[in-house]
């Protein structure tokens, strides 16, 4: 199944203490974001990429792309103050330059270089089929709703799923969603969210574990160590 995605790549990547934006770290050699966008431009049912950039690291990146041979980036929005913000920008770009609203759009986090193209075509047939659906791990630990440090409940784990990206969908139903949230200032944590608002189902993909998002220098690392295990 054919899909377009969605990178929001205008984070400041304060959490990672690195001073710039934590996309243009080296991972084995590489920055991140170009070994994320490798992934989308060698899967053949890729059909386009659209980045959310920050205005001021524009240039940047396209001689990045450039030197790196990606040739499917069709548009570089600007990016906003929110990932949220960066992701509608994508979505008006993809509408805006005439996007098939019945074809499949998927949104990925540009921080997160190790997803695999077996659950990326999952996601773009599900969401082909079903409109909506995201990639999640299964809960490991036990998790606990906590108010003013103390227990509140605790949830059932084996109905407990860790939210990642790609999440993908149809990409009449992301815009609608997308919009309706702007309109009435919501501001969620992932795209499922504000599907989920409009009543639409949202199906699971099963995921894996070292789907990581590099947050943190601790990622970083955890990073190096699984690029030597896929080198092996
Ligand atoms: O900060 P976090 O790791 O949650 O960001 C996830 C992704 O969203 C990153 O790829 C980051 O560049 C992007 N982002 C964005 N615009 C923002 C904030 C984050 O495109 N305002």
């Amino acid at each position: 199944m054919e899909y377009t995605v969605m990178l929001p790549a205008a984070g400041s990547g304060r959490r990672m203490g690195a001073g710039e934006n934590k996309l243009f770290l080296p991972l084995g050699g590489e920055p991140i974001l170009i070994r994320t966008l490798r992934v989308f431009e060698e899967d053949p049912a890729c059909r386009g990429i659209i980045l959310a950039v920050r205005p001021d690291e524009r240039e940047r990146i396209r001689k990045m792309l450039v030197e790196a041979g990606i040739q499917k980036a069709a548009a570089m929005p600007d990016g906003g103050e929110e990932r949220q913000d960066s992701v509608r920008a994508c979505v008006r770009a993809f509408i805006e330059g005439g996007g098939d609203g019945g074809s499949v759009v998927m949104v990925h986090d540009a921080a997160r270089p190790f997803i695999s193209r077996r659950v990326i075509g999952e996601l773009a047939v599900s969401a082909g089929r079903h409109g909506a659906a995201i990639a999640a791990v299964r809960a490991k630990d036990t998790v606990k709703q906590v108010h003013g440090g103390i227990v509140e409940s605790t949830p059932d784990r084996e109905s407990l799923w860790l939210v990642q990206t790609p999440q993908a969908f149809r990409a009449s139903l992301l815009s609608r969603a997308e919009e309706q949230a702007a309109a009435d200032g919501f501001l969620g944590t992932d795209e499922s969210m504000l599907v989920e608002r409009l009543g639409h189902p949202v199906r699971i993909v099963e995921s894996t574990y070292d789907n990581v998002k590099m947050t943190t220098k601790e990622d970083l690392a955890i990073g190096e160590v699984l690029l030597k295990r896929l080198e092996e």
